[in-house]
């Protein structure tokens, strides 16, 4: 089940008038004539993808889980914020895997370079490095970093074994060192963004080897392709969501604050911004994509929501059934005043503050909400839920006449960090 909910939007919206865009769009996504048309190969992904690089990430993916104790992924941006949210989504937050996936090459802090570098010192690890372009600076000092700690720890022959590349078929700085250190390397279609990569090897070798069933991921993506293929608004939720967002937008709204109520979505938040960020910011348009993790950031954003400026409408995630539960106990002095809830489970009080929120946010703060309602989060409903918003993506960034596929701005802070680093040619 994957519904997206519309009876909070507090606003009639003309499917009609959008009719035609929308049809006329959702070809152009089909037959990659719009802008950016090159860099369609996600949306039919789930059903061309290659099976053999499939089968071959399932079966190193399980020499890493029986011969490490970590493995570190080594990415920034589209490189690794999919394979952190999936993962997190899905294994939550702790657990007793025996393998640990840790992120590195996403940061330039010293802090956390050093920290992560010490806590590797004494663990059994493998890298996997992801960059498409294969010199994307955050990553590349990461993983020098890492391979120069390995080769100390096992010679070079040795760590070669360790490492596992994801990058170009053919081009790139990183394809080159792979192959002359003869790694094991995984492709990511030329024809594939960074943000629209989740479902390729950048994310699915990370999932495997966090044990996630990358099958049923591939699944949940392959069934949405198919319900999402269509150019009628009518119909298609995936398009109603976009066309949604888009009357927002027009209609003065700024932001759209991304929301769940499960710690182990946070990063889930992270993607869609990313997504949605780097896809529609440009031209001086788009809306601002935020996130928040509720009844957390009640405590914190609650107040700006409820009474602030009308600037934001609210997106939640939402699948009814938790993974885990836990029971609130009876205390028989009942100095905490709890027992009215005593016998409970949390997912009962989770989902009470779900519908409070939901009325005091709409009724009273007159703040819109689109819910995105599933069942669970497993991996089939999260291949699901990632092809449902770069679908959504594409169609809300074309209904503003923009190229949802690239990203000139993130070029300028480069050109500059460049330039007073040194390097030769800024
Ligand atoms: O979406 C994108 O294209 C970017 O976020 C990239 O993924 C990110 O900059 C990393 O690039 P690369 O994979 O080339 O190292």
């Amino acid at each position: 089940m994957f519904l997206v909910n519309t009876n909070h939007t507090l606003t009639q919206i003309n499917w009609q008038s959008y009719r035609n865009d929308v049809k006329a769009i959702n070809t152009m996504i089909n037959d990659a004539s719009g802008p950016g048309g090159d860099f369609l190969g996600w949306r039919d992904y789930p059903k061309t993808y290659d099976k053999k690089e499939f089968a071959k990430i399932k079966r190193w993916a399980n020499y890493v889980r029986t011969n490490f104790e970590v493995l570190v992924v080594a990415g920034i941006g589209g490189s690794y914020l999919g394979a952190r949210a999936a993962i997190e989504a899905i294994n939550g937050l702790r657990n007793n895997d025996s393998i640990e996936i840790i992120f590195m090459g996403q940061t330039l802090s010293p802090n956390y370079i050093y920290q992560t570098l010490e806590y590797l010192k004494n663990k059994k690890f493998a890298v996997n490095v992801i960059s498409k372009s294969g010199t994307t600076t955050e990553t590349s000092i990461s993983f020098r970093l890492l391979k120069q700690m390995l080769e100390e720890k096992l010679g070079k022959e040795e760590a070669s074994k360790a490492i596992f590349a994801t990058t170009d078929a053919k081009n790139g700085l990183l394809r080159e060192l792979a192959n002359k250190e003869k790694y094991v390397t995984f492709n990511l279609p030329a024809n594939i963004g960074g943000r629209f990569s989740v479902l390729t090897a950048v994310g699915l070798f990370p999932l495997a080897c966090a044990d996630i069933d990358i099958s049923k991921l591939m699944e949940g993506a392959y069934d949405a392709m198919k319900e999402y293929d269509n150019g009628d608004i009518m119909t298609n939720q995936c398009y109603q969501y976009a066309v949604i967002r888009d009357h927002f937008y027009r209609t003065g709204k700024k932001v759209e604050m991304f929301v769940t109520y499960e710690p182990q979505f946070r990063e889930l938040g992270e993607w869609l911004k990313q997504l949605f960020g780097e896809s529609e910011g440009k031209e001086e348009l788009g809306l601002l994509p935020d996130s928040a993790v509720f009844s957390t950031d009640l405590h914190s954003l609650g107040q700006f929501i409820q009474e602030g400026s009308k600037i934001l409408f609210e997106t939640i995630i939402y699948p009814r059934i938790p993974n885990n539960d836990v029971e609130i106990p009876k205390d028989d002095e009942d100095l905490d005043g709890l027992n009215y809830i005593a016998g409970k489970k949390l997912s009962f009080v989770n989902e009470k503050a779900f519908l409070g929120t939901l009325e005091a946010h709409t009724a009273d703060g007159k703040v819109p909400n689109i819910i995105i309602e599933m069942d669970e989060m497993n991996a089939y409903n999260l291949g699901h839920l990632f092809y449902f918003f770069m679908r959504a993506c594409a169609m809300s960034a074309y209904l503003l006449h923009i190229n949802p596929f690239n990203q000139p701005g993130v070029e300028i802070y480069k050109k500059n960090m460049f330039h007073l680093l040194g390097k030769k040619g800024y």
